[in-house]
């Protein structure tokens, strides 16, 4: 078991920031190529919506990025922000679902982060906030499994 936190503002280059920290973070479990780029999208996904629609890009909002995992090497991944909310949670999970248009999202964010996630949970509060809690497990790259 180990575990981590990170909180930081809502600033777009703080994207960057929490998905290499991730990324940093599970290094111990040697994850694959491919099970690497998945959480790196997951946690850009997750974290650019909180930015974008729950804080609508009010610099000062934060967002809260936890990790952990346990000997088994399943992650859970938590993103909470204390924006908005989400008003209709099965609307936001369509493929092609975007109320953010005009700035040329193309409403797949949640999409993607269903199909790279294990599991995938959301809690949303209108004027509360948005929860998003994923489970990954990694099957790859693994010192000991590896003939
Ligand atoms: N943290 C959040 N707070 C408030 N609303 C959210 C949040 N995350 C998602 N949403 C809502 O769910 C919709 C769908 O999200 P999704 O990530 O699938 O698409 P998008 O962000 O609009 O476009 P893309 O991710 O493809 O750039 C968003 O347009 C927004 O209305
Ligand atoms: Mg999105």
């Amino acid at each position: 078991m180990n575990n981590m936190t990170l909180t930081f503002p809502s600033r777009l280059e703080n994207e960057a920031f929490a998905r290499t920290s991730a990324v940093a973070f599970l290094m111990p479990l040697n994850p694959s190529v491919d099970e690497i780029m998945e959480i790196k999208t997951i946690i850009a996904e997750a974290v650019v919506n909180a930015m974008i629609h729950g804080y609508e890009q009010n610099q000062e909002g934060i967002i809260t990025l936890k990790l952990e995992y346990d000997d088994q090497r399943t992650i859970h991944i938590l993103v909470e922000d204390e924006g908005c909310g989400i008003a209709d949670i099965d609307q936001a999970m369509q493929p092609l679902f975007t109320t953010k248009e005009h700035l040329e999202r193309s409403g797949m964010g949640m999409t993607i982060m269903d199909t790279f996630a294990d599991e995938f949970h959301i809690t949303s509060g209108i004027g509360k906030g948005t929860k998003l809690e994923m489970t990954k497990k990694l099957h790859g790259t693994h010192e000991s499994t590896q003939q």
